[in-house]
């Protein structure tokens, strides 16, 4: 009888908490971008929500059979997949050489041209599906309740557009750049573009760097990634759509960051801040881990992941490391593959694997050893713990400086990494407490608030579900061109009247004058 009235309750809380189950069409971006988005569907699937992910043929990170959602996959033929192993080492040996100017133009070049084509695939991907009448009718039918996506590619705001529903991104880059720059308010007086490891505090010289290279990547996004789909737009909703404002229209923007991170800066109405979204508080190791960890006793250890890439090319940097190391009292847990290091000391532990947020977590853990890659930032900044940064690519260098700038980070430069180097920049970081100060304090930041950020990234996804959509945060400038944004035609019409006024007085003012001289010419004659 009691376990009856038990599980009636259950039921009639689940029913409750389940009372706005949607259907929810997700169309993710690939790899680590992967990862982020997951963590939100879990958390939609734990909430009682309906969840579709749209997938490439050649996707190998999202699983196309899971318990969370069901998968929609689409053909997109043989895709080189290779991005990754092939650009960076090549990117990592040219630091090593020495920055030139054409080397490093060369570089960009390549790494445009590669990602070019990876928007192009996308763009190929939805037209498969535009294409495909009854794939079409399915989604229709479906009656989803939301898009959810990822805009760095633009496949979902497309998809988003055809199917006529509401929009959310999980956001921190879109085809055209870091998200704020596409719809908020960006003075590149005291905004500094992400990319060139600029502060809020510019010189003038600085100033004047960030706003040319402002105009460069503006210019390069839009040619090299946004023309592809602009064109598909264009073929597929008209002359007169325009890509750019179909993004621009999203109802809400999940911005995987928050201000411990990101420098104090204008925003919108319907940009929600979730960063550090995907941490969690640690849970215990594993014994064995446990054990080395303890073993530290009072100088604590080191956790050192940088990735898979570097294991395999950079034996030289990888000897030097770890040559860094072992003059170290404190343990070393250093996630490394490939081939073992020279000159390792006893105190330091490879492993290919480790739970990188319960180490952090961990109160014997001193310092973390990164590139600034996917969360590791943000996990560090959750669980205060300082960072010596060898930044690489893309991001990194711009995660790590914003850190260096808050003094929570000492960056090495790779270019001049060695032994020495090295060992200064962990001993300065774990000795002069100023560090690790700093972290705690945007530790504490981070954690007061009213609502954890997952709750919150939750809550407005819901919220657009229950209200289809949320236009009303949404602020008009998507319709604008920049001549109107900027009211560069109401300048030049005020200009303009102001020009005609002067004009017209001075020309009666000539006029009087002409006259009057006139008349007293004809008296004098
Ligand atoms: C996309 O499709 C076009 C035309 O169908 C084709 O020429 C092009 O090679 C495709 N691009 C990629 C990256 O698959
Ligand atoms: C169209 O989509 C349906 C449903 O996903 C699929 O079964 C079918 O093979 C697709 N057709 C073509 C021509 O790709
Ligand atoms: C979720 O939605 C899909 C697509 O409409 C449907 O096939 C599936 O049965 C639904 N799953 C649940 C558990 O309702
Ligand atoms: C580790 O190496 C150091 C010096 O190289 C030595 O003093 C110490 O005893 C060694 N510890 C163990 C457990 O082997
Ligand atoms: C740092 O850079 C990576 C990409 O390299 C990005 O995915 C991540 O969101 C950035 N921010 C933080 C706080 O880690
Ligand atoms: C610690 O580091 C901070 C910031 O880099 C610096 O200003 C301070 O002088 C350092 N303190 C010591 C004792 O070295």
């Amino acid at each position: 009888m009691h376990h009856f009235t038990l599980l009636g309750l259950f039921i009639l809380l689940s029913a409750l908490s389940r009372s706005y189950a949607g259907k929810v069409l997700v169309f993710p971006a690939d790899a680590s971008h992967w990862i982020n988005m997951k963590v939100l569907i879990v958390e939609l699937h734990s909430k009682g929500h309906n969840i579709t992910v749209v997938r490439g043929s050649s996707s190998w990170y999202i699983e196309e059979k899971s318990p969370l959602y069901t998968s929609i996959t689409v053909d997109t033929g043989e895709f080189d997949d290779d991005f990754m192993e092939k650009f960076l080492p090549q990117l990592l040996k040219m630091q090593r050489q020495g920055r030139s100017f054409w080397n490093e133009m060369a570089l960009a070049d390549e790494s445009y041209r590669r990602l070019t084509e990876i928007h192009q695939q996308i763009c190929n991907m939805t037209a498969t599906m535009f294409e495909n009448k009854t794939l079409m009718n399915s989604l229709k039918d479906a009656a989803y309740d939301i898009v959810l996506t990822d805009p760095a590619f633009g496949g979902g705001v497309l998809l988003a557009h055809r199917l006529g529903l509401p929009l959310v991104f999980n956001v921190r880059w879109t085809v055209y750049g870091e998200a704020h720059f596409v719809i908020a308010p960006s003075p590149l007086s005291y905004i500094p573009v992400p990319g060139i490891q600029l502060t809020d505090k510019m010189t003038f010289s600085q100033r004047v760097m960030n706003v040319m290279t402002f105009i460069m990547i503006h210019y390069k996004n839009s040619k090299y990634f946004g023309s592809p789909y602009q064109e598909f737009t264009q073929k597929y909703f008209g002359p007169d759509v325009d890509f750019l404002s179909l993004l621009q229209n999203a109802d809400i923007w999940l911005m995987r960051n928050d201000f411990t991170f990101e420098f104090p800066r204008p925003t919108m109405p319907n940009v929600v801040y979730m960063g550090g979204f995907q941490c969690k508080p640690a849970k215990p190791l594993p014994d064995d881990l446990e054990e080395f960890v303890q073993s530290s006793g009072e100088h604590g250890v080191i956790i050192m992941t940088l990735g898979t890439v570097f294991g395999q090319l950079l034996s030289e940097i990888n000897d030097e490391i770890a040559a860094a190391f072992a003059q170290l009292p404190q343990k070393v847990i250093w996630r490394h593959t490939g081939p073992r290091p020279a000159n390792l000391g006893n105190n330091t532990l490879i492993v290919d694997w480790l739970p990188q947020n319960d180490l952090l977590g961990h109160p014997q853990t001193k310092v973390f050893v990164a590139h600034g890659g996917t969360n590791g930032v943000q996990e560090a900044i959750y669980h205060g713990v300082p960072i010596v940064g060898l930044p690489l690519a893309f991001d990194q260098p711009d995660n790590l400086s914003r850190m260096q700038a808050k003094g929570t980070a000492k960056i090495v430069d790779f270019a001049t990494l060695d032994r020495n180097v090295f060992l200064e920049a962990l001993k300065e970081v774990l000795h002069n407490s100023s560090y690790r100060e700093n972290m705690q304090r945007l530790s504490r930041l981070h954690h007061d608030q009213p609502m954890k950020p997952l709750d919150r990234a939750v809550f407005w996804i819901e919220f657009v579900m229950r209200n289809r959509g949320a236009p009303h945060l949404r602020t008009q400038s998507f319709r604008m061109s920049w001549i109107e944004y900027y009211c560069i035609d109401v300048i030049f019409t005020l200009l303009m009247i102001f020009v005609l006024s002067c004009f017209v007085i001075y020309s009666i003012i000539k006029y009087l004058c002409f006259k009057v001289v006139f008349k007293k010419k004809m008296k004098s004659e």
